[in-house]
């Protein structure tokens, strides 16, 4: 679907170019949709991470953390449902060789002829759909034998509810609390692609949210305004955002409810985040399996398994979302500049300090000052890398919001000039106030300038 929007091509560009995502075991010819983080990606990818965090366990009350291991007893995926059902339709081609998912042969291309779907063209061959389960399957232990065999986990959710007792109890807490992870899962994916945005080894954020039964409708309705509250406030913009709600058919085998907060992608209207009411499912399925009681007991005697209600992410996608949004192509005095708008709370990097000369000792060594004072509290890059606007070019293509220059009026009196990285208006400021005035710029409520 086309769409007004960057395209694919120019994020993957842009993100080689500035050392955010290379493809990986790339000196080997690459491994098909696993990407290696640069430094901007890594501090990108940080700072969503942060910003979860705060919102999902800093800023409240009623959720804990947890960090569950990645390889579980497999006894686990057989609770879960995962053994049995994680999978997808696949179908092979006999001619081209190439494998695809039965349910999206629409979004794929044939091998022989690209503009043709497979199965449309003259010498397409497909076998019939079999099923092909999602899970990479390893070993524990040195022996390869039958009872040895695990998975990587597919997602980090069922390490939250094997610990529920252990919260329940440690914690202290009752419904309706959440315990709330982050952490890497891996699918083996039949088609990945599309850059980030299928991967095979990405990074969860989950949040299971236990309620009294009767409050789950309720709950479920929260956390899917919580949670698209929560990328408006990041900056992404209202027009690229909506939520879908999912018919019983199109549902999970735990759902009794989903809906999907959809992102406008350049591959068109997609699954950024899945918000689901997974009943008490997965609490009940491991009380079974476990043979451990999993359920709340009040000190009145009342007692209960709570349902779960689940908003669950990959940072992976929330990072193409961000830059897809953030992007922006503009000429300014007659020459082109790329610019990401990130909010100034996921930027990579929060300002750049510029000695508008990096040989004169003045400048170098009040604009080093300046910034070993900034770099104890914030993101910052000292630059004096070639000629002032193509510094600020750089910076502007990371999505640095600010720029610091030492120039001669600051050896005069003590003053630097800040460049808004969206406005480009550039003002004066005391070298002594810089500190607070970042420290102010970042409390201040910030819009996205893209066009809504
Ligand atoms: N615990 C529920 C669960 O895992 P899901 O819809 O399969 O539900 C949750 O995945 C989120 O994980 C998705 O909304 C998406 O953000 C992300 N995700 C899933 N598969 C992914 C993949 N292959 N690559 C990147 N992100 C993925």
């Amino acid at each position: 679907m086309a769409v007004d929007t960057v395209s694919m091509e120019k994020i993957v560009s842009l993100c080689r170019r500035r050392g955010f995502v290379f493809p990986s075991s790339e000196i080997y010819g690459g491994l098909g949709s696993t990407y290696d983080y640069g430094h901007y990606g890594v501090l990108l990818k940080n700072n969503v991470k942060a910003r979860w965090f705060e919102a999902m366990i800093l800023e409240r009350d009623d959720i804990v953390a947890l960090d569950s291991a990645v390889i579980l007893h497999p006894r686990v995926w057989e609770a879960s449902g995962h053994v049995e059902g994680f999978s997808d339709p696949l179908v092979d081609c006999r001619t081209c060789k190439l494998r695809f998912r039965a349910d999206k042969l629409e979004d794929s291309q044939c091998g022989r002829k690209p503009s043709k779907q497979p199965g449309e063209y003259k010498e397409c061959d497909l076998t019939e759909p079999r099923q092909f389960n999602l899970m990479f399957e390893t070993t524990v232990g040195a022996v390869q034998e039958a009872g040895s065999r695990a998975y990587l986990r597919p997602e980090t959710a069922q390490g939250i509810f094997i610990n529920f007792k252990n919260v329940l109890q440690l914690a202290r807490r009752r419904p309706p609390f959440g315990i709330a992870q982050v952490g890497k899962s891996f699918r083996n994916e039949i088609t990945p692609g599309n850059f980030l945005f299928r991967v095979r080894e990405f990074e969860q954020m989950e949040m299971e949210y236990f309620v009294p039964p009767a409050e789950s409708e309720q709950w479920y309705r929260y956390w899917i305004d919580e949670r698209l509250a929560w990328y408006l406030r990041h900056g992404l913009r209202r027009s690229r955002l909506r939520v879908r709600e999912h018919g019983p058919e199109e549902r999970s085998h735990y759902s009794q409810g989903t809906s999907d907060i959809e992102y406008l992608y350049p591959i068109g209207w997609s699954e950024l985040e899945g918000v689901a009411n997974r009943g008490d499912f997965d609490l009940t399925r491991h009380t079974e399996f476990s043979s451990t009681k999993l359920e709340y007991v009040g000190q009145d005697g009342e007692r209960y398994v709570p349902h779960v209600i689940e908003p669950a992410v990959s940072v992976e996608r929330i990072i193409v979302a961000l830059l897809v949004d953030a992007y922006d192509e503009e000429v300014v005095g007659e020459r082109e500049r790329t610019v990401l708008r990130f909010h100034p709370h996921v930027a990579p990097v929060t300002a750049a300090i510029l000695p508008l000369i990096a040989k004169d000792d003045g400048m170098v060594s009040k604009a080093r000052s300046l910034y070993e004072e900034l770099r104890k509290r914030h993101s910052v890059e000292y630059d004096d890398n070639g000629a002032i606007g193509r510094r600020y070019r750089r910076q502007d293509e990371i999505g640095t919001p600010w720029a610091f220059t030492v120039d001669e009026q600051t050896l005069a009196d003590d003053t630097v000039t800040v460049r808004d990285r969206d406005s480009l208006a550039q003002e004066r400021l005391p070298l002594a106030s810089v500190r607070d005035w970042l420290d102010d710029a970042l409390e201040r409520e910030w819009q996205t300038p893209q066009p809504d």
